[in-house]
């Protein structure tokens, strides 16, 4: 099976993180309820859930509540080392670019990201599923 479909055992439990969230989704617009489940390198685990608005572009994703109540709680230094996405409508969902490049500002470049797709759980390291974020720095 391919490498991308064989999710890390001892990860296994931040997707069950993910779905939980997901209860708490806010998403009477489009009914899909989306959560995430961030592991940061200080042993926390963050939660987030969509937020929807009724002006529909200010919907939050899972993905950013998550990032932006991470950083809240323990400040800007928090560095993520695995993201798990749930949705309770048995659909696909990667992250969103806007979340993809969110994510980019705290993310260690080899951490896992898990998502529901096609073929089942997907994981990807965060640099192929971004491989070019937005940066003023020339490298
Ligand atoms: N959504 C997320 O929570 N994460 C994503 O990465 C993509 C989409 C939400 C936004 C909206 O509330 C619903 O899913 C449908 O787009």
């Amino acid at each position: 099976m391919n490498d991308q479909y064989v999710i890390e055992p001892a990860l296994m439990y931040l997707v069950e993180f993910a779905r939980q969230a997901a209860l708490h989704s806010y998403s009477p617009y489009s009914h899909f309820r989306v959560g995430a489940a961030l592991k940061l390198t200080n042993g926390e685990i963050v939660t987030g859930a969509n937020v929807e608005n009724i002006s529909y572009g200010l919907t939050l994703c899972a993905e950013r509540s998550a990032v932006v109540r991470a950083v809240a709680k323990f400040g800007p230094e928090i560095r993520i080392e695995a993201v798990a996405v749930a949705n309770l409508n048995d659909g696909a969902s990667p992250p969103c670019g806007a979340c993809r490049q969110v994510l980019a500002e705290f993310i260690l470049p080899d951490a896992p990201v898990i998502f529901p797709a096609a073929g089942g759980l997907r994981t990807m390291p965060f640099s192929e599923l971004l491989p070019l974020a937005f940066d003023m720095k020339l490298k």
